[in-house]
């Protein structure tokens, strides 16, 4: 095998996307669902279930007595919380895999995507865009999944990489694909295809560097995704080398209509929406 075809069938062997979150988030979709309905499909994942009550007894809530019902813990979380509980516990295990290449940054990567996905939301609702919620943070959380599986070839290469984008020549991206025959982005977006996710989601993974290239109808979230990339590199949440080559981030705003107040005020809201997503997700901040 070469090895285009070996990354090729790397994809292949990435680990389903959990059918349980799959599931649960078609259930939050509907308006005014049943909690029971809910419920069903949760108790069946062990892990998802301990999760959900951990998160509702911890210092966090600070309920009054313990709760040991999935159903009254589902209630008290609410949706949104729950939302960001089940899409952030699935995607810190697809980050979090132990490989090699990337690997050396497998914290730093989920942090990232973690703050992606929560710039994108805070960018969402600045800019009122009607796109759907849990679509935007999904195709945030996952937009740099094709790194987890690029990492296993970078390990030799990556000096290589690095040197390319240090010239100054080349975007990470760009390095990649010279290297490697793929960027993450195209590998990423293969690999939310295998999981079924929608092509709105998969399209804001595979152009999340050249938003430009999205097709028409998912530009909007794709151009989102992109800039809350740059905006969550900005504020320190970078992942080494590619943070050095964020292209058309002022073109962008531009489009967005966001100008320089816009953006304090971004970081202010992102800042406290990390907090809370940090502490509804278990990770540590820094
Ligand atoms: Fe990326
Ligand atoms: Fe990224």
């Amino acid at each position: 095998m070469n090895l285009m075809e070996e990354i090729i069938a790397a994809v292949d062997e990435m680990p389903p996307f959990p059918q349980v979150v799959h599931r649960a988030m078609q259930v939050i979709a509907i308006p005014e669902y049943e909690v029971s309905n809910l419920v069903e499909i949760l108790k069946v994942d062990q892990a998802v279930t301990a999760n959900i009550l951990k998160l509702c007894n911890s210092a966090y809530f600070g309920l009054p007595r313990k709760v040991s019902s999935l159903k009254e813990a589902v209630v008290y979380l609410g949706s949104d919380q729950l939302k960001q509980l089940l899409l952030s516990g699935a995607a810190s295990k697809i980050y979090e895999k132990p490989s090699e290449g990337y690997a050396v940054f497998a914290d730093e990567l989920w942090r990232h995507a973690l703050a992606t996905a929560v710039m994108s939301q805070v960018l969402r609702r600045h800019l009122r865009l009607k796109i759907d919620e849990n679509m935007v943070f999904t195709a945030a959380l996952l937009h740099d999944v094709g790194k987890v599986v690029l990492s296993s070839f970078v390990s030799d290469r990556y000096i290589a990489i690095e040197s390319m984008v240090e010239s100054g020549d080349y975007s990470f991206q760009e390095a990649e694909k010279d290297v490697l025959g793929f960027d993450h982005a195209e590998i990423g977006g293969k690999i939310a295809e295998s999981w079924d996710f929608p092509p709105s989601i998969v399209a804001a993974i595979t152009f999340h560097h050249e938003p430009a290239r999205s097709p028409k109808e998912f530009r909007l979230l794709t151009e989102l995704v992109a800039l809350a990339n740059n905006l969550a590199v900005m504020v320190g949440y970078g992942t080494g080398v590619d943070g050095l080559a964020c292209r058309g981030h002022g073109l962008l705003l531009q489009k967005l209509k966001l100008e320089e107040k816009d953006v304090e005020e971004l970081i202010l809201l992102f800042q406290m929406e990390m907090e809370k997503t940090c502490d509804i997700a278990g990770v540590s901040e820094r």
